[in-house]
């Protein structure tokens, strides 16, 4: 269903503008109203200008590490992630629950000037169901801000061991919290997680310089072989 912003039911948008290195500005629509994911979370900016970083990208040629990567995101909300890689050359499905599926549709509609090389498409992915449509294994799967809801634990573990294949590349971005349940969920999370997985976390020099913050981390992860 193609929904424009003046269209969306009842609630307000507003739009939030992120400028590329390029100086290109990416235009994220939001909504007043709704679940979680109408809205760009923090660790969203954070991983998203975390691609665009020259160890990725070379602002001058235009030579990208992620030119004709296949990039899956989870709990793409918005989408921006997933926008971001793709105007970087990837070739991207992002991916949430149907019902954020016409904000995501909106904002592929909004930005797709930007994408000229890659691609990106939006599809309903739940945790936890079948996933065996987005296999073969992508060369990474991105999520930010992901691990906040307790039953959500055990079905985003079991999705990211059967999407993630033995080259694949989980780049994961969180805000550690310290309130309710949250360091419970976080704790639990990478319990399960790191019996599959290793992980490495992204010092703060090899973020970007402007948009990084002491309690978002960006960790890559791969499969434990053997
Ligand atoms: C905190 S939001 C983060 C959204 C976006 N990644 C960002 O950082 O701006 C968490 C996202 O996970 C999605 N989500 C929650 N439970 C899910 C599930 N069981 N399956 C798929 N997506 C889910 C939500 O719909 C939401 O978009």
């Amino acid at each position: 269903m193609a929904v424009s912003p003046e269209q969306h039911s009842s609630t307000s948008h507003f739009v939030r503008e992120i400028e590329k290195t390029d100086g290109s500005v990416l235009k994220v629509y939001q909504y007043s109203t709704g679940d979680v994911g109408c809205v760009v979370w923090d660790a969203a900016i954070v991983l998203s200008k975390y691609l665009e970083t020259d160890q990725f990208c070379n602002s001058r040629s235009g030579a990208s590490t992620w030119s004709s990567k296949h990039m899956l995101e989870l709990g793409a909300g918005t989408g921006v992630v997933g926008i971001m890689a793709a105007s970087l050359g990837a070739n991207v499905t992002v991916t949430d629950l149907e019902d954020l599926q016409p904000l995501l549709k909106l904002n592929i509609r909004e930005n797709r000037e930007l994408l000229s090389t890659g691609s990106i498409t939006a599809k309903v992915l739940k945790w936890g169901e079948t996933v065996t449509d987005f296999l073969p294994h992508p060369d990474y799967i991105l999520m930010a801000d992901c691990i906040y809801y307790e039953q959500s634990v055990v079905p985003l573990v079991e999705t990211l061991k059967i999407l993630a294949g033995p080259k694949t590349c989980v780049i994961c971005c969180y805000e550690q919290r310290t309130m309710g349940v949250n360091p419970e969920v976080e704790k639990r999370f990478f319990e399960l997680l790191l019996q599959d997985f290793e992980a490495e976390e992204v010092p703060a020099e090899r973020q970007d310089p402007e948009f990084n913050s002491p309690d978002i981390h960006i960790l890559h992860l791969r499969r434990r072989q053997g």
